[in-house]
């Protein structure tokens, strides 16, 4: 089997494994006409899918949403990824895995019938998460914005229009993410799960269905409760998000990363927190120590 440099990577598709110039995908597909199918995004280190069966059990949740038969079970999904995970540089790459509803021969909003799933994985470099090191780590800067998002922002739908206009303000406004806030309450970021540190404590929203329920969030509390930080999972009032000691957002590809400009002002005093340091302290740690040992 030959291994694909990073600058070339292999993509699966339908059940092949190809070099990525070379997939081809139908204008009919209705990822393409109607945003009509779901995603995951996974994390890989040295080698090594990051929580591959929480993504894939949250995949096959977002299929069940939309009415979608998943077309392969979780152990087929676990080896159809780690096949293109062998195909691709075996340094830190980032998965990224699309089902739709197919290609039918009409365009027609209505379900089709005897339609089979398109199924594309891409490989994508990701940066280390070791090379920066946590004492250097500048924060990010986010504005806070009017979430434009639907009523099932839990299901991981590649229609993300919205999620697109609101990174695209962000990055106008000298930003790297936009916090959405609906009816007055923080809900998510619009590619990432946010946590806030008020009184000592590390508050994030609630699952329901207008947050994603990130891989990294779960992640997060998990870490919170085995190292005895105080963690709640109750609403934010967007008056507790501008006067937060500590502003936080997470998402697989990112890890935890600590904010340290809200709408032009300093969050805190304007450097990464002591309660991120520790937790990225926390998450590293266990990246480094279930390294080698397979899915973890
Ligand atoms: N996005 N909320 C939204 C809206 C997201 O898009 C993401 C991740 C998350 C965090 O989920 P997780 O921890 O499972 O990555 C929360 C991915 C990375 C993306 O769309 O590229």
């Amino acid at each position: 089997m030959a291994v694909q440099p990073a600058n070339n990577p292999v993509a699966y598709l339908n059940g092949q494994y190809l070099p990525l110039e070379e997939a081809r995908i139908s204008p009919m597909d209705r990822g393409f006409l109607f945003g009509d199918g779901v995603y995951e995004v996974i994390p890989c280190y040295n080698g090594k899918l990051f929580r591959l069966e929480q993504h894939i059990q949250r995949l096959i949740r977002s299929l069940d949403a939309i009415q979608l038969p998943s077309p392969h079970s979780l152990s087929e999904w676990c080896d159809l990824l780690d096949g293109l995970v062998l195909r691709n540089d075996s340094g830190h790459q980032s998965l990224y895995v699309q089902v739709t509803r197919g290609a039918p021969p009409l365009r027609d909003h209505r379900f089709p019938t005897d339609c089979p799933a398109t199924v594309f994985v891409l490989s994508q470099t990701l940066e280390d998460p070791d090379a920066r090191s946590l004492d250097a780590e500048a924060g990010i800067r986010c504005i806070s914005t009017t979430d434009i998002r639907w009523d099932r922002c839990d299901i991981k739908a590649v229609s993300l229009l919205a999620n697109v206009l609101l990174r695209h303000e962000a990055r106008l406004a000298g930003c790297d993410e936009a916090i959405l806030v609906r009816d007055g309450f923080v809900m998510e970021g619009s590619t990432s799960n946010v946590f806030i540190v008020r009184q000592g404590a590390i508050l994030t929203p609630p699952l329901g269905p207008a947050i994603l329920g990130g891989i990294t969030r779960d992640l997060i509390i998990e870490l919170a409760n085995r190292h005895g930080l105080p963690l709640q999972e109750v609403a934010i009032p967007v008056a507790q998000l501008e006067q937060a000691d500590e502003v936080w957002i997470s998402s697989s590809t990112r890890g935890a990363r600590p904010v340290v400009m809200l709408d032009g002002k300093p969050v805190g005093d304007g450097r990464p927190g002591a309660l991120w340091r520790r937790m990225a302290e926390y998450y590293a740690a266990l990246r480094r120590e279930l390294m080698g040992v397979g899915h973890f």
